[in-house]
């Protein structure tokens, strides 16, 4: 597993890389020097040191082949050596077509004819920027493969190598020109046709995924821990997580939510005890204890207050564990007030969720332990089984898998989580959704696993960490009075901020009542959730409704103000989808102004940030992405007539094309947005 930023992986595996070159080079001086350097210590050092290299090099490699799901520049094996199939006729491939992919293809086959020694060559493709004099994307593989000729002592530079990839790159009607340009960039201009037909393949048929291979995975998110209220972490847990199986059931992945449900700790001891005491008869009568936080303090109270209720409270947890029906009961109803309770926030944010706390896992461990046991990778310490990663290196911490008092703890039911995920639900990916706190939990648990045969080579944990919630004085987000932020209030804070919002731009007078009240939600949830979507997750983020309610920037209320105004222009103009249709079928949408041509170009990335975010599980580049779609349709509106009327308002032309670009880019707008979890409405 690994949280590190692919660039920073890159980066240091080129390094190792090099060291590795130059020791190789030190080993060819010293072979030259001494023909007799067998038993040279100072060979032994450099072979051990290379040794060395080339296996963090190996670790490196795998650690961004996974981060980019197997698309490293550097990781890109000639696995096959068969060259990748190149698409020859643009109108075989339809909406679902990844540019960047194809790109990738032409460049492999063209690197692999220009060099084909080379021992895994970088294919390296990046989009070019703003700058129009780059054109749209970028080959800057010339720079690499010149210093792997340099170490192979055959003399060239990049700009050389650049030429000598030019003249291998087969054609595409995907590209209309190449050129070398600075130090040995190859810039790549997309064909404005095939452009044009890919963006009507969509008009035509809707946004469509790209195709993938189909895979189970889990997403573990959410989480929250029962008796307790859900606080602010778990609201990014829970929006981040819902965001990313949206993504990934969009790409038509099977996807399993887990609510991996914090309801098997020894807190139920003291729940239950207190319990008794107030509702003896709970098991007829559903006891008043909505609101559960109250309770747990009063029983915490106890706990800590009375030794007797202690004494109780340990016992209780034992008859719990042990299966006691009457135990069973009483843990039953507390789980359940506090499910209902969760319930309600899901509710509100249409969140889906399958609950399956640690409690699942409660047969598990006790078979799950012993198999540990007698597998030997179990040691005492100090009354306590302990699980360390690696048999003979005792660094960091370990897992505690049993406690001195012989109850399990997070890390069993983690350990048996996983191994249920693997052998029982036969997942491909594991994913969980945590604060970044939790990162070294994650990758405990992941080498444990590891050691314990449960996961192997391919398989891993994947933490998508995330950091705290603050508040706008950048300190722990808390009420004016210091207490912990109820999710409740807050999503009530939001509704009624967002209705302010919405009167304050007179909307009321124009909306009807039930179109106000679904536009105050669509905003109120929908910029709670962006906001939080925007960002970078694994940093902390500042709660600031003021910001996330803002007309303008890369907020939801600026997105969802564009789309509703993107579809009004049509139905304006009193212009039918049919309509429309019926005019594609004559012309098609052509991209003749600059502007056009732009938008045009940023709508044809959907797929490749779409596979790059179900890679990286980084949201906020799909949010980077809808706010570039938003600023390039400004734009093109400011500058291109989509409908011509005279002074007195009547309709005097119809530009049928661009109202076609205009109904793309809701398209893919919307399917943007669908993901992110943000509800839509047509008018606001
Ligand atoms: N209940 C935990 C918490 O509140 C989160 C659980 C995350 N999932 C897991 N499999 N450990 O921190």
């Amino acid at each position: 597993m690994s949280d590190l930023n692919p660039e920073l992986l890159e980066e240091r595996t080129k390094s190792a890389e090099k060291q590795v070159m130059e020791i190789e080079d030190e080993m060819d001086k010293l072979a030259k020097e001494d023909l007799s350097f067998i038993g040279d210590p100072r060979l032994d050092k450099l072979l051990t040191d290379n040794e060395k290299l080339k296996h963090r090099l190996v670790i490196l490699e795998n650690a961004i082949k996974k981060e980019r799901g197997g698309e490293s520049s550097i990781a890109v094996k000639k696995e096959s050596k068969k060259p990748p199939t190149l698409i020859t006729d643009i109108y075989s491939v339809d909406g679902t077509f990844c540019i960047l992919d194809e790109l990738r293809n032409i460049f492999t086959v063209a690197i692999f004819s220009a060099y084909p020694d080379l021992e895994d060559p970088p294919i390296q493709i990046s989009l070019s920027g703003n700058n129009p004099k780059f054109g749209d994307y970028q080959c800057n593989s010339a720079m690499q493969i010149s210093q792997m000729l340099k170490a192979k002592n055959i003399k060239t530079n990049p700009r050389e190598v650049a030429n000598n990839i030019l003249n291998k790159t087969p054609t595409s009607p995907l590209v209309s020109k190449m050129e070398v340009a600075g130090a040995g960039f190859l810039n790549i201009y997309l064909n404005k046709q095939s452009a044009e037909h890919i963006l009507n393949c969509i008009f035509r048929s809707g946004v469509k995924p790209p195709p993938v291979k189909k895979e189970r995975i889990i997403v573990d998110f959410s989480s929250p821990n029962v008796a307790k209220e859900m606080h602010v972490g778990h609201l990014r847990s829970t929006i981040i997580g819902d965001s990313i199986c949206r993504l990934l059931e969009y790409l038509n992945h099977d996807v399993l939510r887990l609510n991996h449900l914090g309801d098997w700790g020894t807190q139920f001891g003291m729940l239950i005890a207190h319990l008794q005491d107030m509702f003896p008869d709970f098991k007829t009568h559903s006891p008043p204890i909505a609101d559960l936080q109250a309770f747990y303090k009063e029983s915490k109270k106890r706990f800590d207050e009375d030794e007797e209720f202690k004494k109780r409270a340990y016992a209780c947890v034992v008859q719990l564990q042990s299966g006691q029906p009457d135990y069973i009961a009483a843990w039953k109803l507390i789980c359940n007030v506090s499910l209902q309770d969760f319930q309600t926030i899901y509710d509100r944010l249409n969140i889906k969720i399958t609950p399956r706390g640690e409690s699942f896992y409660h047969s598990r461990m006790n078979a799950d332990v012993k198999e540990l046991k007698e597998k030997g990778y179990l040691e005492e310490d100090e009354g306590r089984l302990i699980m360390w990663p690696h048999p003979d290196k005792n660094e960091g911490i370990p897992l505690t898998i049993v406690k001195s008092d012989g109850g399990y703890t997070y890390d069993t039911s983690d350990m048996s989580a996983i191994k249920q995920r693997v052998q029982e639900e036969r997942a491909d990916r594991f994913i969980y959704v945590t604060d970044v706190g939790q990162y070294t939990h994650f990758l405990l648990i992941d080498a444990c696993a590891r050691r314990a045969g449960i996961l192997t080579n391919n398989k891993k944990l994947e933490h998508v960490g995330f950091g705290v919630v603050l508040g706008e004085d950048k300190k722990k987000f808390k009420t004016r009075s210091g207490d912990t932020i109820k999710l409740r209030d807050l999503l009530d804070e939001g509704l009624k901020r967002a209705l302010d919002k919405l009167i304050e731009k007179g909307r009321d007078k124009v909306l009807t009542p039930e179109e106000l009240k679904q536009a105050q939600e669509a905003v109120a949830y929908g910029c709670i959730k962006y906001a939080d979507l925007s960002h970078n997750r694994i940093n902390d983020y500042v709660f600031s409704f003021d910001k996330m309610l803002d007309d303008k920037g890369n907020t939801a209320v600026y997105l969802l103000y564009s789309l509703t105004r993107i579809r009004s222009i049509a139905r304006n103009a009193k212009i039918s989808v049919e309509k429309l249709m019926e005019e594609a079928q004559k012309s098609g949408i052509k991209l003749t102004d600059e502007t056009e041509w732009k938008l045009g170009k940023v709508l044809l990335r959907f797929p490749e940030v779409i596979l790059k975010v179900s890679k990286d599980l980084y949201i906020h580049s799909l949010c980077e992405y809808l706010y570039e779609i938003c600023s390039a349709f400004t734009d093109f509106y400011d500058k291109c007539y989509c409908i011509e009327k005279d002074k007195s308002g009547n309709i005097v032309k119809v530009f049928y094309e661009r109202l076609m670009l205009c109904e793309v880019t809701a398209k893919v707008m919307q399917k943007c947005l669908d993901i992110l979890g943000l509800t839509t409405v047509s008018k606001m």
